[in-house]
């Protein structure tokens, strides 16, 4: 059995159950320069030579975060050439190499990962599909220092399992067997693993170290916020409704500044099976409600667990909770898990410095397919927001706003969790609404707005049950679909806020039944011919809109696109609108973050377009200010639709840093303070393998990281998500 074709991994998103109608930023590069730093920079010079390519990470280790080198110069690296090779490429004069993988023992005991099916221990291993990641620094003697670049812990996210490479002979057909489900559960989730500098100057993980953890499908987790005991979240394994186990499919992430690690929990909708005839023992407005979040039956056709996890014949109770289908005679749901299914879908913090600490699902940020959760650059005195996507096809873009005012002295409280509490457990949640004059509101999310309360497509009964079901509140409030809204970040020098729209095959110039029409920030529909014969059509490349609010409580918003994907020799008037060359053109934008060292943007592509001239990648881009291009008219002949866009690339604003290896995305980015290492996920490579062909190495599509020396297996290797640290071999910042 290979995947289920309609799984939807997210560069094949098929859920789309969304029906309803400063300063410049070169300003502040240039004054970040200090004569320190040039001092620095020529002793860093000297000793690079001796120590060789990853000497350099070592000797610029100090605290010399932030000035520039006096001859740095951002994007002044040569842009890697798009490739469809398996190998992981960067510019000349940086170096790549594996830091973890999946598999790889986190704990003292864990034999090595032999890499041929036959490994099981998961929860005490590396996870698999690493995905959104975040670096939480350490000083020397162990404890939290924001600073820290010598020593530090990665939270890394596990998307989902190529279960082909899981098992000796790929995974057995529903019912499935114990083992094999205990293994995919168990690499799925979080893991928070300790990097440190070590022979050689050289990051390595710290196997054995006390900050090591993993967050699994299993671990038990509290929900807190509205929702927190609500009678909706009430099962047989917390007939209080006030906790769950596992966090699934967990894709973008934040960091707070209180220094923990928010993830994303995205597609959790397809690890539910529900019964065929379950719709009968629902109520009228539950059967909404499967339906918009993507897992209606009718009485005759039930709906499937993406991997089966629910069908292993013991029946118990770790397996059978899969399935969110009434098999009780309880009125409450206590007898079943009938209301397992929201208990997924929510923003969820982790404390990454206290491996003991309970992890906790933040219910004021609403439930939905969560992607990132940027933060507005903290003001003292002043609300927080967070910004989020929902990544489906015509879905929304939210923001939640603090109920409590900004308090400096709390970014550096031991009690994280606590601050979690106090900024994230009380708000506001808004849906976004854009105006083709580049102009947007946001529209709040609760029983207070009267589009809501007198909502009768679903009805609502109170807060708890607009945030269970944010989607469709903002269906009633009338947000704007989105071409699928992926991961969002705050460019540091001016808190404008980017997030990409991946690619939407529903947009269309002349919409019929569910697709969508175009509008000033979804404007493009064309066709894009791949490999010379499969034609996708839409908004098949994607582009990344940018949005700004006065304040974090503002009720509206100024936005542009800050860059349109398209292929380099598309049509300049409709689809390469941002003028790209070969250098730049990308597709597909996914990862965003911007490092906080030297401000670049990083793009990462999860493509499915451009793939057959070249395999997922990641650029640097400078970014500029919401403003800083033109509006102008795309002409499709009968119609005009006219955006907002950003001013057109050039070779110094925007260039490709890397490519990863085959049928792979390249996801997850996280840098040390000082900037010179970055660690950059590559997720899933080989995973078009057919598991039919598990026996033969030569059939793979991918045998990354093993052909390029990491682990076992060498070049007939089975391929492995893993965790690349880059740094620049004369040592100076990544991307400059
Ligand atoms: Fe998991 Fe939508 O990227
Ligand atoms: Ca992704
Ligand atoms: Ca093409």
């Amino acid at each position: 059995m290979n995947k289920p074709a309609d799984l939807p991994r997210c560069h094949r998103e098929d859920e789309n159950s969304n029906t309803s109608s400063n300063p410049s930023f070169d300003q502040v590069l240039s004054v970040r320069m200090s004569r320190r730093g040039l001092l620095r920079s020529s002793g860093a010079a000297s000793i690079a030579a001796v120590l060789g390519s990853f000497g350099l990470a070592a000797c610029g280790s100090d605290d010399d975060d932030g000035p520039a080198q006096a001859n740095e110069t951002l994007l002044g690296f040569t842009a890697v050439a798009k490739s469809v090779a398996d190998a992981f490429t960067v510019p000349t004069g940086y170096t790549a190499s594996v830091l973890i993988a999946v598999g790889d023992p986190l704990f003292d005991g864990v034999s090595d990962y032999k890499n041929d099916g036959t490994d099981t221990d998961y929860d005490k291993r590396c996870g698999e599909w690493h995905d959104g990641m975040e670096y939480f620094g350490l000083s020397a003697a162990g404890a939290r220092d924001d600073a820290g670049s010598d020593r530090g812990l990665l939270g890394i996210n596990h998307e989902w399992v190529t279960q082909t490479f899981l098992h000796p002979n790929g995974p057995t057909p529903a019912p499935r067997p114990a083992a094999e489900v205990d293994i995919e559960t168990a690499c799925m989730g979080v893991s928070v693993v300790e990097i440190a500098k070590g022979a050689g100057g050289k990051m390595a993980y710290v196997k054995g170290s006390p900050f090591n953890r993993r967050i699994t499908t299993l671990t038990e987790i509290e929900f807190a916020g509205p929702v927190r005991g609500y009678a909706r979240l009430k099962t047989k394994f917390s007939t209080d409704g006030t906790k769950t186990r596992g966090t699934v499919n967990n894709c973008g992430t934040g960091k707070t500044p209180w220094g923990t690690m928010l993830t994303g929990e995205e597609n959790w909708a397809s690890f539910f099976a529900r019964n065929a005839g379950d719709n009968l023992l629902r109520t009228a407005n539950e059967n909404v409600a499967f339906a918009r979040y993507g897992k209606s039956v009718t009485t005759t056709a039930g709906s499937s667990q993406a991997y089966a996890w629910n069908t292993v014949a013991s029946g118990e109770d770790k397996y059978v909770r899969w399935n969110t289908s009434v098999t009780g005679v309880s009125t409450d749901g206590t007898d079943d898990y009938r209301n397992e299914f929201n208990g997924q879908g929510w923003v969820t913090e982790i404390d990454p410095y206290s491996a003991t600490s309970v992890v906790r699902k933040r219910t004021a940020m609403g439930r939905m397919a969560h992607e990132g959760a940027a933060f507005s650059k903290p003001v003292a005195g002043e609300p927080l927001a967070v910004y989020m996507g929902d990544d489906a096809r015509g879905e929304y873009i939210y923001k939640f706003v603090s109920e409590a005012l900004w308090d400096p002295a709390d970014a550096s409280r031991a009690d994280r969790l606590a601050v979690g509490d106090k900024y994230l457990d009380r708000g506001k949640l808004y849906a976004a609404k854009f105006n083709d004059d580049g102009s947007g509101a946001w529209l709040e999310l609760s029983m207070a707005n009267p589009a809501i309360a007198g909502y009768t497509t679903y009805v609502f009964a109170d807060d708890a049950d607009v945030l269970i079901h944010a989607r469709i509140a903002a269906d009633a409030a009338g947000a704007t679909r989105m071409d699928r809204p992926e991961w969002s970040n705050t460019n540091p020098a001016n808190g404008e806020v980017y997030i990409t729209l991946t690619n939407n095959s529903n947009r269309r110039l002349a919409p019929t039944g569910s697709q969508l029409p175009l509008n000033a920030s979804n404007p493009r529909a064309y066709s894009d011919v791949r490999g010379g014969t499969t034609v996708q059509s839409g908004n098949v490349n994607g582009h990344i809109v940018r949005m700004k609010d006065a304040t974090p409580a503002a009720p509206a918003f100024g936005w542009d696109i800050y860059l349109f994907g398209a292929e380099a020799d598309a049509s300049p008037q409709l689809v390469n609108l941002s003028g790209l060359t070969d250098d730049q053109d990308f597709s597909s934008p996914d990862g965003i973050v911007f490092a906080g060292s030297t401000g670049i943007c990083w793009v990462q592509t999860d493509d499915g377009a451009l793939v057959d001239e070249t395999n997922c990648m990641m650029l640097a881009s400078v970014p500029g200010a919401i403003g800083d291009g033109q509006t102008v008219t795309l002409d499709y002949g009968t119609t005009q639709v006219q955006t907002r866009m950003g001013r057109q690339a050039t070779e110094s604003t925007l260039k490709r840093f890397l490519v990863g290896p085959k049928d792979q995305e390249i996801t997850g980015l996280a840098e040390t303070p000082n900037g010179k290492v970055i660690f950059v996920n590559v997720q899933h490579p080989g995973e078009e393998t057919s598991a039919a062909d598990v026996g033969d190495p030569s059939k793979y599509t991918s045998h990354w990281p093993g052909n390029a020396g990491y682990g076992a297996g060498g070049a007939d290797a089975r391929p492995r998500s893993a965790t690349v640290m880059i740094v620049k071999n004369d040592g100076g910042r990544v991307g400059t």
